[in-house]
């Protein structure tokens, strides 16, 4: 009885009443499940579906991993405190300025709840990288959509006049996913500061790496001054650990203190071996540089199909390519899945498909298959 009073109470708050729960779509429960196993042909499909990184992890972040095993029994808190200080070093702020999280996803969920939680809207350009306002819109905060320009990049004119006094947060994905488009560091600064002084800003860097000058390009300078701005990053991309689950956020300390109050799993959702990998990851120059490297030429094979059999695409700052569908035939998720090659495409954006770039090889096999599918 109590449990049905329960939930009969929880219905009538509003919170689910009216909301419709994200279902996971047939494309991700047949990507996830195709993605470990062999396909139609009998071979491991090729992954060009998750934007992940085909060259990690690292050899040095596998042996940290070995070496980690040690300590498998013991509580994380101490490396986690280990790779904040080495996060605080690199980007020049304090340890109190740093949130380690399983994955940036962890920090994307915990903006969405502290922002979302008592209603009022977010901000944010669509399509975009949708988690931490699907997370508030279930808790009862809108999403302001306001949709790109037509060259797929972010309308920071729209998003700033979309601003009102039931905004709660701006969300920047620099550059963007799906789009693989980036906005220069000086016009995202000026907005930040025109807007940040009174409404939160979380800009999403997952892929800033990638981007022409790399981190320089971020906009973790501005954390420190202002308790609006936060910036989220990930171990997942660049370095090549998105099985490891790492992610962290910059903030001004004060604005850190308040997101570890609300953390679900107390802080030490990260595994001993994950910090250990991005300890290691972090040194290990020498691979970053490989897979940035690798990227472009993944991107270049792309590209050269792309203008080769015009088929139009947006250049990317990132490891995925945006691109259209007109130039083929049928489903190309659902041809190039049965030729074990796996890229994605989007319910609510028809005629686009997304390809991640994996290895170059990769990258001539997804060409030469999606050749054939051309009308
Ligand atoms: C823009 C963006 N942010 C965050 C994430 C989440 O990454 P992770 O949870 O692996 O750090 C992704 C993953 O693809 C992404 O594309």
């Amino acid at each position: 009885m109590a449990i049905a009073f329960n939930r009969r109470e929880w219905l009538k708050t509003g919170l689910l009443a009216g909301t419709s729960l994200p279902v996971l779509q047939p494309w991700q429960w047949l990507d996830h499940l195709r993605e470990s196993v062999p396909g139609p042909s009998g071979k491991m499909p090729i992954r060009l579906n998750s934007n992940e990184n085909p060259f990690g992890p690292s050899a040095k972040a596998r042996e940290a991993v070995m070496a980690a095993l040690d300590e498998g029994n013991r509580y994380p808190r101490a490396s986690i405190t280990k790779l904040k200080e080495a996060i605080a070093q690199k980007e020049g702020v304090g340890i109190d300025q740093v949130l380690i999280t399983a994955g940036s996803t962890e920090i994307l969920g915990l903006m969405g709840l502290i922002y979302g939680l008592k209603g009022g809207n977010i901000v944010a350009g669509d399509p975009t990288f949708d988690y931490l306002m699907i997370y508030s819109e279930i808790i009862g905060a809108h999403w302001k959509r306001i949709p790109l320009t037509k060259d797929k990049y972010f309308d920071l004119d729209a998003m700033g006049k979309a601003v009102d006094d039931q905004t709660r947060l701006i969300f920047i994905c620099n550059p963007n996913n799906p789009t693989g488009t980036y906005i220069p560091k000086a016009e995202v600064q000026a907005f930040c500061e025109r807007y940040g002084a009174n409404t939160p800003i979380f800009i999403d860097e997952a892929y800033i790496e990638f981007t022409d000058g790399g981190v320089q390009n971020s906009l973790m300078n501005l954390v420190s001054d202002n308790p609006n701005i936060i910036v989220g990053r990930t171990f997942s991309k660049v370095y090549g650990l998105a099985g490891m689950r790492i992610g962290y956020a910059l903030g001004h300390p004060d604005t850190i203190r308040v997101m570890q109050q609300f953390c679900m799993g107390r802080m030490i959702t990260p595994s001993v071996p994950s910090m250990f990998a991005a300890m290691a990851s972090m040194e290990d120059i020498p691979f970053t540089t490989m897979t940035v490297e690798k990227t472009i030429q993944g991107k270049q094979i792309v590209y050269d199909f792309c203008s080769r059999e015009q088929v139009s695409y947006i250049p990317s700052h990132t490891n995925f390519i945006w691109f259209e569908a007109q130039r083929f035939r049928g489903d190309l998720v659902k041809t190039m899945a049965s030729k074990d090659i796996l890229i994605r495409s989007y319910t609510d954006q028809p005629g686009w498909y997304r390809v991640s770039i994996g290895t170059p090889e990769d990258m001539h096999q997804f060409t030469a298959a999606a050749g054939l599918e051309l009308v």
